[in-house]
């Protein structure tokens, strides 16, 4: 258990370095088996997500070592094209190996996937694209079988931009024979990352930012030395906790177009926003205004994973902030905790109504997922007294350091493990 003691902060002030990003991280990492080769990767956050990743790494046969932010691959070795439950079980994006598996083995055993509670996260998509490339796929009470001869290019036409689903389709397709056209595709900013990576692999990838991928094929490349991107959702986190305490905080080294819905919003309630080439710096002035209505919507929309840390910005807004949420049928379960430090919002079903109040008071809270747990470190800054927030290791699945970084902007924040 892990025990966040969070006190009320009048202004988080000061410059901040973003971590690399989780979700760009791990399907880079499943990337790397697709076929033999010795990989150095940099900026990689240190994560229990990323430790999982690495594990199942590890299990396939690979050498895989983090040191600080550098991870080492070698999947040269690589001998199994199964993974146990135990491991898939840790997080959602260990399903990612199975497009990863399938390229490099023609096989893939695995079971359903783990990760945050945020309602149904069905994999249907994920196992249609593939299926259409010609695997053939057998599901039995969780357990998956997939196992193909031969891959081929096709067309595949997602009906909702899944990001888990994109990405393995493109890991597969890498190894299909001719070329690959996924349309209605996700265009995240991680699947822009994730075809760079694989282009410098020598696959042939074009289009990652648009919905409509194309992927041809690969050359061999026996080495490769990577940077993962900066964590769009952590910059997003620590804009939304600067508006909260009345801050000034330069956020370094991001691009702040990749979380510019996010921006918008705070500008919206008031804060000033400076944007520089790799870098944004938010002041805010103290008692922020509501910003009317959210919705969550996959990129270029609002991010659901910005949804509860926005949330937590708005407790003590001037005003009503009226959130949808469109993505995950059950992201609000930071919302009861919430309310006990005495927050006012009225959950019903996608909806959630948010009236500012004057005052929130410090409370026992219990992290419910990662970005949920972010957001009640947020409203923790904002009440008065202290604040606990206890956690089954949500917030350090994707925050690196978040204590160590909020103090360096004034926070008075310390974790208990
Ligand atoms: C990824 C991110 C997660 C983010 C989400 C949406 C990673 C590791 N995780 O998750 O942080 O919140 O994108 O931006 O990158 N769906 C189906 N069938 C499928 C797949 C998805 O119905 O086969 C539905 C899901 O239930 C959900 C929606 O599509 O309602 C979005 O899911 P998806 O985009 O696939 O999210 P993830 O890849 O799981």
């Amino acid at each position: 258990m892990e025990i966040w003691h969070v006190r009320e902060t009048k202004r988080l002030e000061g410059a901040c370095f973003v971590q690399g990003s989780k979700n760009a991280s791990l399907p880079i990492l499943a990337a790397c088996i697709i076929r033999p080769v010795r990989v150095e990767l940099k900026n990689v956050p240190q994560l229990r997500d990323v430790d999982a990743a690495l594990r199942i790494l590890r299990h396939l046969g690979c050498l895989a070592e983090q040191r600080g932010n550098e991870v080492y691959i070698d999947s040269t070795g690589l001998t199994r094209s199964t993974i146990p439950h135990a491991l898939m079980e840790e997080m959602r994006s260990s399903v990612i190996f199975m497009g990863a598996l399938i390229a490099r083995c023609g096989e893939a055993q695995l079971s359903l996937p783990g990760g945050c509670q945020l309602g149904k996260r069905p994999i249907d998509l994920h196992l249609s694209a593939l299926r259409q490339m010609g695997a053939q796929i057998e599901e039995d009470r969780g357990e998956i079988c997939c196992g193909s001869a031969r891959l081929r290019g096709c067309r595949i036409a997602l009906p909702f931009p899944s990001v888990g689903a994109t990405e393995n389709a493109m890991l597969a397709a890498c190894a299909a024979e001719g070329e690959t056209v996924i349309e209605g595709a996700a265009r995240e900013p991680e699947i822009l990352a994730l075809q760079d990576f694989l282009c410098a692999m020598g696959a042939s990838v074009s289009g990652a930012g648009s919905n409509t991928i194309c992927i041809s094929g690969m050359e061999k490349r026996e080495a490769l030395s990577w940077r993962i991107v900066p964590d769009r959702i952590v910059a997003a986190t620590i804009a939304c906790a600067a508006a909260a305490t009345g801050g000034d905080v330069e956020l370094r080294g991001i691009d702040p177009q990749q979380f510019s819905t996010v921006l918008y919003f705070l500008n919206q309630s008031g804060c000033d926003i400076i944007h520089g080439k790799r870098s944004v710096r938010l002041l805010s002035s103290g008692r922020l205004r509501a910003v009317g209505e959210v919705m969550t919507a996959p990129f270029p929309g609002f991010p659901t994973d910005a949804q509860p840390v926005l949330m937590a910005a708005m407790l003590k807004a001037r005003g009503e902030t009226r959130i949808i949420e469109t993505i995950f049928e059950n992201r609000y379960r930071q919302a009861p905790e919430l309310c006990r430090l005495g927050a006012d919002i009225t959950v019903n079903g996608r909806v959630a109504e948010i009236w500012g109040v004057e005052r929130l008071h410090g409370a026992a809270l219990t992290a419910t997922d990662l970005r949920g747990g972010a957001a009640m470190i947020i409203a923790g800054l904002c009440a008065e007294g202290e604040t606990l927030v206890c956690d089954e290791g949500h917030i350090t699945r994707g925050y690196e350091g978040l204590d160590r970084r909020l103090r360096a902007l004034g926070a008075d924040i310390f974790l208990e493990y």
